[in-house]
């Protein structure tokens, strides 16, 4: 058969995904009450398993929610998703919502059963093309909201950003506040400057991103020198090099910001270092 149906997970049930429904009264998409996580799979294995178990963790606890199952009930269901989809190399989405309303109501509900829900999808992500090709960025205002270090899927924002990005010619947006660059749409932002690695530091203004954590502790034990400090558009249209960072693409070159060449308008020499060496790495932990 062409093209089969994805097998995805809904509330207890495998099925395939034309099968797949959800309450129009879940919370989810009366609110956005619901967050996610994103697991890169390669091999057939999910990557950082570990740190995005306890962000979801973090996530439902910061909006009042408790994990609905432990963390190696959600890792089986995971990799069953991983196997039944056949998924060599993609992502495996997790995303979990508050429930299904009586009434759509802006108070809270307590005690609601949450929505649980499953999907995969195949990319090629260590050939991506992208890699040696590179990322022409625009930058465009953070209109989000204040709590980014939520993974909620109160995510149009970033969606509005990335369709202006791709508007204008342009691949990615990377996000402007006070005169200093946020993160990306999906992504954290880096940018070398003088062999030094500056990314913004860990606040609620930004996604504590799994792999920018791991990048950085790569660059550690590269003795590379580490900044975690907000940086200006001025400071990333001269950057020697830039790039981006998210569970979906690794380190991925940026080579061009609001039509400013990075560096020599190339790829990198650090950040495809960094992107080698993260994916040698995750690999040995992939379940
Ligand atoms: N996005 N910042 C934002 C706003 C993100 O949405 C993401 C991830 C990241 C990187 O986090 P991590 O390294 O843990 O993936 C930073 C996922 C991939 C998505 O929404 O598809």
């Amino acid at each position: 058969m062409l093209n089969p149906e994805r097998i995805v997970y809904v509330n207890g049930h495998f099925l395939p995904e034309s099968q797949a429904t959800i309450s129009i009264f879940d919370r989810g998409l009366l609110f956005a009450d619901s967050v996610y996580e994103v697991n890169a799979v390669l091999q057939g294995k999910l990557l950082e398993t570990a740190a995005h178990g306890q962000r979801l963790e973090r996530s439902l606890r910061e909006l009042g929610m408790a994990m609905p199952m432990t963390h190696t009930a959600l890792l089986e269901l995971q990799r069953e998703i991983v196997q039944r989809n056949q998924l060599d190399q993609g992502m495996v989405y997790t995303q979990i919502t508050r429930g299904v309303t009586p009434q759509r109501d802006f108070a809270v509900p307590q005690g609601l059963a949450p929505s649980v829900i499953l999907f995969s999808m195949a990319k090629e992500l260590i050939n991506n093309p992208v890699a040696t090709r590179g990322l022409k960025v625009l930058l465009v205002p953070d209109i989000r909201w204040q709590r980014r270090d939520i993974k909620t899927t109160a995510l149009l924002a970033q969606s509005l950003a990335k369709q202006q990005a791709l508007d204008a010619g342009m691949d990615e947006a990377w996000m402007v506040e006070k005169g200093f660059i946020t993160e990306g749409t999906s992504n954290n932002a880096f940018i070398v400057k003088e062999n030094k690695l500056i990314t913004r530091q860990l606040s609620n203004e930004i996604l504590h991103g799994i792999t920018r954590a791991s990048l950085l502790q790569i660059a550690h034990e590269l003795n590379l020198v580490v900044e975690e400090r907000p940086f200006t558009p001025e400071e990333a249209y001269q950057a020697q090099e830039a790039f981006i960072s998210s569970a979906a693409t690794f380190a991925l070159p940026v080579i061009a910001i609001d039509g400013h060449n990075i560096g020599t308008g190339k790829p990198g020499m650090i950040t495809q270092r960094l992107r080698a060496i993260y994916i040698e790495k995750a690999l040995e932990t992939a379940l």
